[in-house]
C-alpha cells in the first residue's frame, strides 16, 4: 500500500561535510514546493534520540547555500546502534507526525539509516555526503570536489616554499580507509607520489623514484599521504626516507580538519542541490530504503543495503595517470 508523505524529517550525520547546507536547503525548498511540512533534526540520529527537531520553513534556509558545514549539526551516534536508542527515535518521530526521513551523511549514516527504517517500516532515503568519495552507487559524495580544491590550495602554497629550500613534503590528507582524496589532489596537485591504503607503500620504489626526480633537476618533491595508509602514515614513512635518503630537506604537513570546512565550490552545490531535489521526488513517488547517487551524470537509485556493503570500486586508470604524469 502507498503511504502518504505530509511531513518528512531532515538531517545531517557523521563527519561534516561542504555542500551539507546546500542539499539541506534543497530537501527544504523541494518539500515546501510540493506541499510537504519539513522539520530539521539537529546532531543526527542524536537529536531523534533526545527529541530535538526544529520547524524549517524555506526561510530557515535562506542564505546557507555558500556555507560551509551543517546548520543541522551533526554527530556520530552510539546510542543509535543500540535497539533501545532506535525504539526511542521511533517513538519520537511517531510524537512529530514525521512520516520520512531523508539522511545526508557516510556509510555509518546509512547503515543506520538501513536498519531503522527496516525495523519500524520509516520511509528512509539517504543522500551521501562525506568528503571521502568512497561510496558505492555514486561516482560523487557531497563535500569531496571542496576537499579537494582546499587540499590542492594548500598542496600549491606548500610547493612554493618547497621549490624555494629544495624540501621534500609528506603532506597527510583524510581518507580513514580511502585514497581518494590523496589520488585525485595528488594528480592535481602534481605530486611526485600518493600513497593510500588500497595500495603497498614501497619504500625501496619511493627513494628511487624520489632519487630519480632529484637527479633529474626536481628542486623539491611532494607526496600525498592518506590518513589510512598502512605502513604508518605520513610521520612514519617520511622519517625512513628521511634516514636513507638525504638529498632534501624533509617536512610533514598535516592538512587534517582543514579539508572539511570551507564554502563548497559550485560542484558540490549544484550536486547537492540535485540530490535534495531527487531525493524529496523519490519519497513522494513512493521509492523508499535507497541511496540516492549520481552516475555518468544522472541520479541514481542503489538499495542501501547495498550501498553499505561496499565501498566504490578502486579507480586502477587513475592510479596509472599518477604514476605516469608524475615520473
Ligand atoms: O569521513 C570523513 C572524515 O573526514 C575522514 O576522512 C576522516 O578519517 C574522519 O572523517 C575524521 O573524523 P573526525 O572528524 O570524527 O575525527
Amino acid at each position: 500500500m502507498e503511504k502518504s508523505i505530509n511531513k518528512i524529517g531532515v538531517l545531517t550525520s557523521g563527519g561534516d561535510a561542504p555542500g551539507m547546507n546546500a542539499c539541506i536547503r534543497a530537501v527544504v525548498r523541494t518539500g515546501i514546493y510540493y506541499n510537504i511540512e519539513m522539520v530539521g533534526v539537529m546532531k543526527g540520529y542524536q537529536g531523534l534520540i533526545d527529541n530535538e527537531f526544529i520547524p524549517l520553513p524555506s526561510h530557515a534556509v535562506s542564505n546557507i547555500i555558500q556555507r560551509g558545514g551543517t546548520i543541522l549539526k551533526t554527530a556520530r551516534c552510539m546510542e543509535f546502534k543500540t535497539k533501545e536508542g532506535r525504539e526511542k527515535a521511533f517513538r519520537n518521530l511517531q510524537a512529530q507526525g514525521i512520516d520520512a526521513l531523508i539522511v545526508i551523511g557516510g556509510d555509518g549514516t546509512f547503515s543506520g539509516a538501513e536498519v531503522f527504517s527496516r525495523e519500524f517500516n520509516v520511509p528512509v532515503i539517504g543522500i551521501p555526503g562525506t568528503i571521502d568519495n568512497d561510496l558505492f552507487g555514486t561516482d560523487f559524495t557531497i563535500g569531496f570536489d571542496t576537499a579537494n580544491n582546499s587540499v590542492i590550495q594548500a598542496i600549491d602554497q606548500i610547493r612554493d616554499t618547497a621549490a624555494s629550500h629544495n624540501r621534500l613534503f609528506f603532506v597527510e590528507v583524510m581518507g580513514r580507509d580511502a585514497g581518494v582524496i590523496a589520488l585525485w589532489a595528488g594528480i592535481a596537485g602534481g605530486s611526485e607520489a600518493i600513497l593510500i591504503p588500497e595500495k603497498e607503500t614501497a619504500i625501496e620504489s619511493l627513494i628511487s623514484k624520489l632519487a630519480e626526480g632529484a637527479e633529474n633537476q626536481k628542486s623539491s618533491s611532494i607526496v600525498v599521504v592518506a590518513e589510512g595508509e598502512k605502513s604508518g602514515g605520513a610521520l612514519k614513512i617520511a622519517e625512513e626516507v628521511k634516514r636513507r635518503f638525504d638529498h632534501y630537506d624533509t617536512k610533514v604537513t598535516v592538512l587534517g580538519h582543514l579539508q572539511r570546512g570551507g564554502s563548497p565550490t559550485c560542484f558540490d552545490r549544484v550536486l547537492a542541490s540535485r540530490m535534495g531535489y531527487a531525493a524529496v521526488k523519490a519519497l513522494l513517488n513512493n521509492v523508499e530504503g535507497k541511496m540516492i547517487g549520481m552516475v555518468n551524470n544522472r541520479m541514481h537509485f542503489t538499495e542501501l543495503s547495498l550501498a553499505i556493503s561496499r565501498h566504490s570500486p578502486f579507480d586502477e586508470e587513475l592510479a596509472e595517470i599518477a604514476a605516469v604524469l608524475s615520473i
